[in-house]
């Protein structure tokens, strides 16, 4: 492996330099020793052929150089290293011997005249040189003093690693963790190969313990709670089958990205992050497990005619040419018929528009045996906070009755996967960190807690009757056909036209926003390879306070600060929402757009469509925005 060194006689160079003449200097003396086969005897010959001392060194070393053997990092020396040494040995051999035999008689230098003494020199040269790298290889993979006893590892409950495969990224995997004292939280027991060959044979002093077949009984018998797949070009089927065996067992997974992705060069700057990390640490995650995504070819997508529903519609018609996609929705104040405009002159037949309410099981049903759905995604709800506090019971009613009727459906159909979409709402308020997926649901408004119902009640039908069902709690969403009752929007047209921007409270409430596509590239994932019965946070980390997001509006639209009014709280307002995403983006999910690309797309979405929001301005919508507003912004 060579690496780039702008100065290229470092300190590093220069030691190796000097032991290379060491070791030549070595070389000359032992050839004239072994020659003249007496020891006494020597001096006078090196007196008189004292032009190979400098004739050796001058022609090796700067062939040493060429050949890179003073970049190379000996930790990862290989066969190629070896071929680099064998070869940098004869070239210099060859050289020297012109030099001595053909150049320096014609220059009537003195030069040495036995032809064994050059030849042995060179052997001797390469071979030193040989050692010297490995001896540099062996000082750096040595295992540390302080090494943690094996005893300790099973009462601490380290990790205690199984490498499945033992071949090269599996003896890569066990040198780089060997090399790296800092690793001491975890131990390679032992590998895994299907090949009877190496059955008992050792990788790094690591033992080969058996085949696949035999992982669950090694894993119980040596107390290993960790696997790691080091099989780079194995094909998915094998890949998978070692990972039922391991999720039978429950034991965790990782593996590294496959050779087609890093040659393909399709692998994300998250996963070459995650590489590096294997590098600096020795041992890490690098890609989990890719599962084969589960083929569909029917979806019903509920609510898909409001905010993310819609996007969600267009993005999966175009992302899936071959995949029929039924809209249910109830066509509420937030449904709109505008926002799937065109599809089905684009799409033809693979796109269905049917209104209906989620509630209703009879027609629900219809649908699904009609279009033969084979999945079911939820977007449908009531989904604004205020109107929770004001009318709690629609949000009852279609967020876990709803729910409930879908998930009836699903069972009665035996629908492939049912994904609900959920919110980071259901965990309640964080004041520091993060939530993950494991944390308890603790909400706080109306909304809040149907959604958490509706989660609980999707896990229930996993758990009663082995529903096959994902669920993704997504962060706050920006982009084209928001219903101008959310914050983004409600901002964007205030400020377009001259209106006051009520932030509720001190406007220090803080919101993780991420962009609507984002959002739809996540759930689509998850739909796909996500593992049944798992929910997914979907967060981008955008986190911004109410006030700023105010802020960032007016002075992208050029408009004074002046139109932010602070107005009356809502009601058990939840202070900062914040999301540990993880979990997705071992499936291989991260955000494409930025926090400040998403909100000016959304922007300019809305500053180009007003023939979408105008007509949302009506009656209705201004009794909401009384409500809601008109006493709040009445009080100074
Ligand atoms: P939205 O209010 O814009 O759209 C809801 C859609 O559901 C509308 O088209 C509406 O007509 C339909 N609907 C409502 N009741 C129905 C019923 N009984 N039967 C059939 N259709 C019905 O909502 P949104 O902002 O697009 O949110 C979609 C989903 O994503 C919701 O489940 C919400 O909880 C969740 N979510 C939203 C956000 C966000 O920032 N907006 C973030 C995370 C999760
Ligand atoms: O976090 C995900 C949730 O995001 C989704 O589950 C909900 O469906 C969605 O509506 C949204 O809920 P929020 O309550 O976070 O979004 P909203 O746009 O209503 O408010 C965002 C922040 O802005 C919040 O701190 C309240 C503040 N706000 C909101 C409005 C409407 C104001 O300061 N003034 C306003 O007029």
């Amino acid at each position: 492996m060579d690496i780039k060194n702008k100065n290229p006689i470092g300190l590093r160079t220069r030691y190796l330099m000097a032991i290379d003449l060491v070791c030549i200097v070595i070389s000359i003396v032992l050839s004239f020793i072994i020659r003249i086969e007496a020891l006494y005897d020597i001096w006078p010959y090196l007196k008189k052929y004292w032009t190979l001392f400098i004739l050796a060194p001058l022609v090796r070393i700067p062939v040493y150089y060429l050949f890179h053997l003073y970049k190379r990092i000996w930790r990862y020396a290989s066969t190629s290293e070896l071929a680099s040494i064998a070869l940098s040995g004869v070239i210099g051999s060859a050289i020297i011997a012109i030099i001595n035999f053909v150049l320096l008689p014609i220059l009537n230098i003195p030069h040495c005249i036995s032809g064994s003494v050059v030849t042995l020199e060179g052997i001797l040269s390469t071979i030193f040189l040989g050692c010297s790298r490995f001896l540099l290889r062996l000082l750096q993979e040595r295992i540390p003093p302080d090494e943690v006893p094996d005893s300790l590892f099973l009462t601490q409950n380290r990790r205690r690693i199984l490498i499945i495969g033992a071949g090269n990224a599996g003896a890569m995997i066990s040198r780089m963790m060997k090399s790296y004292p800092s690793v001491q939280e975890s131990r390679i027991i032992g590998f895994i190969d299907d090949d009877p060959s190496k059955l008992s044979m050792h990788i790094h002093g690591v033992p080969v313990l058996g085949t696949r077949d035999a992982i669950p009984a090694l894993v119980k018998k040596h107390h290993i709670n960790e696997a790691i797949i080091a099989m780079p070009s194995a094909d998915p089927d094998s890949i998978d089958d070692i990972y039922h065996i391991c999720s039978t067992i429950s034991l965790p997974v990782r593996t590294l990205p496959s050779i087609y992705d890093l040659l393909a060069g399709s692998m994300t700057f998250d996963q070459l992050r995650q590489l590096r990390t294997i590098d600096d640490m020795g041992y890490q995650i690098s890609k989990p497990h890719e599962k084969r995504p589960i083929k569909l070819t029917s979806l019903m997508i509920t609510g898909g005619a409001g905010f993310i529903g819609s996007n969600f519609v267009h993005f999966m018609l175009r992302e899936h040419p071959d995949y029929r996609i039924v809209v249910f929705d109830k066509l509420t104040y937030a449904g709109n018929l505008d926002n799937l405009q065109g599809l089905k002159g684009k799409y033809g037949d693979r796109y269905v528009f049917v209104k209906g309410d989620i509630c209703e099981y009879s027609k629900v049903a219809d649908v699904i045996q009609h279009y033969k759905i084979d999945s079911i995604v939820n977007f449908a709800a009531e989904s604004h906070v205020d109107r929770s506090l004001m009318n709690p019971e629609s949000f009852l009613n279609t967020n876990i009755y709803g729910t409930y009727s879908l998930l009836r459906a699903a069972r009665h159909f035996r629908v492939k996967r049912f994904h609900q979409v959920s919110t980071d709402e259901v965990y309640g308020q964080v004041t520091r960190g993060s939530f993950s997926e494991e944390d308890p649901l603790e909400t706080r408004s109306p909304y809040s807690a149907t959604k958490a119902g509706a989660d609980l009640l999707v896990h229930a039908y996993r758990t009663s009757f082995g529903i096959p069902v994902t669920i993704t709690r997504g962060s706050n969403n920006i982009g084209p056909y928001q219903y101008p009752e959310k914050v983004v929007p409600l901002f964007i047209l205030n400020a377009l036209e001259d209106q006051i921007l009520p932030v509720y409270g001190d406007g220090l409430y803080v919101r993780d926003y991420q962009y609507v596509i984002d959002h739809c590239r996540g759930i689509d994932l998850v739909l796909h390879t996500g593992e049944s019965g798992e929910i997914y946070n979907l967060g981008a980390g955008n986190e911004v306070a109410a006030i700023d997001l105010a802020k960032m509006i007016l002075h992208y639209l050029k408009k004074p600060e002046s139109l932010i009014q602070l107005v009356a709280d809502r009601p058990g307002q939840d202070r900062r929402y914040s999301l540990n995403c993880m979990k997705i983006k071992t499936l291989g999910w991260t955000p494409k757009w930025t926090f400040e690309k998403g909100l000016e797309d959304t922007i300019n979405w809305y500053l180009n469509n007003e023939w979408w929001w105008r007509k949302l301005k009506n009656a209705e919508y201004w009794k909401f925005y009384d409500t809601q507003y008109k006493e709040r912004l009445s009080k100074k």
